[in-house]
C-alpha cells in the first residue's frame, strides 16, 4: 500500500479512535427529551464481514476508493452497478433485543451482523443532538447517512455519539455493524459460562438537548455521612459561574452553586431530616436540576453503606444481604431481558424468596434493573466480565475493563440500590492477575468512595479445610468468594465435616453457592439432578456456611436456569445450566423453599 494510503489510513484509524464513543455519557437519558429508535430494524448477515472489508481485507471505511461498505446503503444505483446487498429487501427483527433468540439459525451464530434503521426528524437550530446506544454485544461500529460516527467495545455498557451536526432534516440512515466474536484479549474473554447474546440488545435514543446541557451529576450522601448530600453536577457548554440549582422539594432542600471554567459545579448539602433508603423503605426523592435554559428530574434515594470488622452497616446498622444471584435473561422467552415487564417479573420472583439483594452477575445489567431495584427495595451487587482467564498481561485489555468499569459506575452512581461494584469472578491467582485486579480496585475507590468494592476470589481446599488466602482480598471491603460443596467436590451429607478458613478479619458474603437440579425430575436426594438432591444441598450448605463467624450475606447461584453452551448434557440440560431455584418454566423447585426458610430466619435475626 502507497505511504500516502498508509497516512490517510493512520490519519482515519486515528479520527476513528477519537471519534468513538469517548465523550463522558449522557447521565439519566431517560428522563432527556428523546425519540426511540428502538423497533423493527433491517438486518444482513455478515458472517466474512463483507460490508467492512474489500477483497483484499482493506476496511472500506478506511480507504480512498470512495467504494462504501455496507453502512452507505445507496439507494439510488446505476443499474450497472454491482451491489450484493440490499437493506430495503433485507428480513427485520426487534431492537433492543439479541440476534441469538429472534431467528432458528442465529441461535448459535458468532459474527458479524449490520443492522440498518431509518427514521425521519427535523432538526431543530441550536439543538444538541446525542445518539445513545444502551449496549451492543460485543462490537459495534457505528455509520449515519454513510459517515462513520465512531466504533465501541464493551456488551453491556452504554455509549453514545454526537450527532448534532450530522442529522439531516427528513430521512436519516443509521446503520450499526454489531459483531458478537469471542477474543482472547477482550473483556470478557473466550471462555464463558453463559449465552453469547449479540446484537443491539438495549435501548437506541436520539436525544434532543439545549447548546448548554446537563451533561452529568452524582447526588448521595457523603460516605459514612447522613447528614450531608454531596457529589457534583457537570454543565456542558456552560460558562465559568454558571448558576446551578439543586431543588429536592420534599427534604426542603433548594440550593443555587456556580460552575468552574470547565462546567463543574461542587455540591455539598447539608441534611437534617432525610428519610434513608433501604428494601424495607426504599425512599427515592424527586431530585430536580437545572442549570441555563435545561433541566433535569431524577428519582434518587439516600444511604450509607460502610463495613466496620465484620459488619456491613446500611444506615448504621448491621445488615444481612439475603441474595440470590442472576443473569440478564428471561427464561420463559429466552434472550436479554426485553423490557420493565420482564424485568420486573425476575426481582419478584427474588422478592418472593425473600431476598433484599441480588447479585447482577457477571457483567452490567440493564439500567432498567437498576433504577426497578432502587423502587423495589433491593441491594444490588453490580460487576464486570472480568470472568476467569483474561489476558492479564495485555495493556489494551486492563484499558477495556478499565473503560467498562467506568461506565458503569458513571451510569449507575446515582442509584441507592447499588452498594458494591465488583470487579471480577474467579479470575486464577498470577502476579499479572493481582496486578491488573488491584489496578481496579483502585479505579473504584477513585471513581466512588461512596460504595464497597469487592470481587469473586479464589478459593482452595486442604484436606477438610476450605481456604480463603486470595491476596486479592487486602484491596477488598468484603471477603467473597464461590464455593461448590455438594456440588463441584464432596457430597451434601459429607459437608459438616469441612471447615472455612478465612485470611480476612472482613465481612463473608458468598457470591456463589448451589448445584443443579431439572425441575420434575424426583428421586432420592443422593441422586444427582434431581430435586431432591439440590434440596439436600442447601439443607447442608446453610449450616454449613453458618459456621462462618463474619457470614454476612450470600447469592447462591441461581436464580433461574439459565442458557449455557457449556452445559451439553442433552438430557438433564440441553444447553442450560440448571442450578436455578426456579426452572426455565417458572416452576419452583424444592431448593427454593429451603432458601426461603432460612431467609426468613434471618429476617428475624437482623430485625
Ligand atoms: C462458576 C461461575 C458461574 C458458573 C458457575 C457454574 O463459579 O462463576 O458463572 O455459571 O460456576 O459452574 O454453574
Amino acid at each position: 500500500m502507497s505511504l500516502a494510503r498508509y497516512i490517510i489510513g493512520f490519519v482515519l484509524i486515528i479520527t476513528g479512535i477519537t471519534a468513538s464513543a469517548r465523550q463522558g455519557q449522557l447521565q439519566n437519558v431517560y428522563a432527556r427529551k428523546h425519540i426511540s429508535l428502538n423497533g423493527r430494524w433491517n438486518y444482513i448477515i455478515d458472517p466474512y464481514e463483507m460490508g467492512y472489508y474489500d477483497y483484499r481485507h482493506e476496511p472500506f471505511d478506511q480507504s480512498k476508493s470512495g467504494k462504501g461498505g455496507f453502512y452507505d446503503d445507496r439507494k439510488q444505483l446505476d443499474k450497472a452497478d454491482l451491489v450484493e446487498y440490499n437493506f430495503d429487501l433485507s428480513p427485520t427483527m426487534n431492537i433492543p433485543g439479541d440476534w441469538n433468540s429472534q431467528a432458528e439459525k442465529l441461535e448459535l451464530y458468532e459474527g458479524t451482523i449490520w443492522f440498518r434503521k431509518l427514521f425521519n426528524i427535523t432538526p431543530v437550530a441550536g439543538k444538541k443532538y446525542i445518539l445513545y446506544f444502551g449496549a451492543v454485544n460485543y462490537e459495534a461500529h457505528v455509520y449515519l447517512n454513510g459517515k462513520k460516527l465512531g466504533w465501541h467495545k464493551g456488551g453491556f455498557t452504554p455509549f453514545q455519539f454526537d450527532v448534532s451536526d450530522k442529522l439531516k432534516a427528513g430521512e436519516n440512515v443509521l446503520v450499526v455493524k454489531a459483531d458478537n466474536t469471542r477474543k482472547l484479549d477482550e473483556i470478557p474473554t473466550i471462555n464463558t459460562d453463559w449465552w453469547n447474546y449479540g446484537g443491539i440488545t438495549r435501548d437506541v435514543l436520539l436525544a434532543e438537548l439545549p447548546q448548554s446541557y446537563i451533561a452529568d451529576y452524582k447526588l448521595q450522601l457523603a460516605k459514612g455521612d447522613a447528614t450531608h448530600i454531596a457529589g457534583f453536577v457537570r454543565v456542558e457548554g456552560a460558562q465559568a459561574g454558571t448558576p446551578v440549582s439543586v431543588n429536592i422539594p420534599e427534604a426542603g432542600i433548594k440550593i443555587t452553586v456556580k460552575t468552574d471554567a470547565g462546567g463543574n459545579a461542587a455540591i455539598n448539602i447539608p441534611v437534617k431530616k432525610l428519610t434513608l433508603w433501604s428494601p424495607e423503605n426504599p425512599k427515592l426523592y424527586q431530585v430536580e436540576i437545572s442549570a441555563n435554559t435545561d433541566k433535569v428530574a431524577d428519582k434518587i434515594g439516600f444511604r450509607t453503606i460502610e463495613v466496620r470488622g465484620q459488619d456491613i452497616l446500611l444506615n448504621g446498622k448491621s445488615v444481612f444481604l439475603r441474595g440470590i444471584s442472576m443473569h440478564d435473561e428471561n427464561p420463559l422467552i429466552p434472550g436479554r431481558l426485553r423490557s420493565a415487564g420482564d424485568m420486573r417479573m425476575m426481582l419478584n420472583w427474588a422478592k418472593e424468596l425473600g431476598c433484599n439483594y441480588v447479585r447482577l452477575a457477571h457483567y452490567p445489567h440493564n439500567e432498567q434493573v437498576i433504577r426497578l431495584a432502587d423502587e423495589m427495595g433491593l441491594l444490588v451487587w453490580a460487576e464486570v466480565p472480568v470472568y476467569w482467564t483474561i489476558s492479564w498481561e495485555n495493556p489494551a485489555t486492563y484499558q477495556n475493563a478499565e473503560k467498562q468499569l467506568t461506565d458503569l459506575i458513571e451510569r449507575d452512581k446515582n442509584r441507592s440500590s447499588v452498594i458494591i461494584w465488583s470487579i471480577g469472578n474467579e479470575t486464577p491467582l498470577s502476579e499479572p492477575r493481582f496486578k491488573f485486579m488491584s489496578s481496579l480496585a483502585a479505579k473504584v475507590r477513585e471513581l466512588d468512595n461512596t460504595r464497597l468494592v469487592s470481587a469473586a476470589l479464589e478459593v482452595h481446599r486442604k484436606g477438610f479445610d476450605v481456604i480463603v488466602d486470595d491476596p486479592l482480598g487486602e484491596k477488598l471491603d468484603l471477603v467473597s468468594f464461590n464455593q461448590y460443596g455438594g456440588w463441584y467436590w464432596a457430597l451434601p451429607k459429607e459437608l459438616p465435616k469441612y471447615k472455612f478458613q478465612i485470611k480476612y478479619n472482613k465481612p463473608v458474603v458468598i457470591t456463589e453457592v448451589g448445584g443443579g437440579a431439572l425441575a420434575g425430575y424426583h428421586a432420592d436426594e443422593d441422586t444427582r439432578w434431581s430435586e431432591e438432591y439440590q434440596e439436600s444441598l442447601y439443607k447442608y450448605q446453610l449450616p454449613f456456611m453458618s459456621t462462618m463467624s463474619g457470614l454476612r450475606g450470600m447469592t447462591p447461584w441461581i436464580l433461574v436456569d439459565f442458557r449455557s453452551p457449556r452445559r451439553q448434557h442433552s438430557y438433564f440440560q440441553d444447553f442450560w445450566n440448571r442450578k436455578g431455584l426456579i426452572s426455565e418454566a417458572g416452576e419452583k423447585k424444592k431448593a427454593f423453599f429451603v432458601l426461603k426458610d432460612f431467609y426468613q430466619e434471618m429476617e428475624q435475626k437482623y430485625k
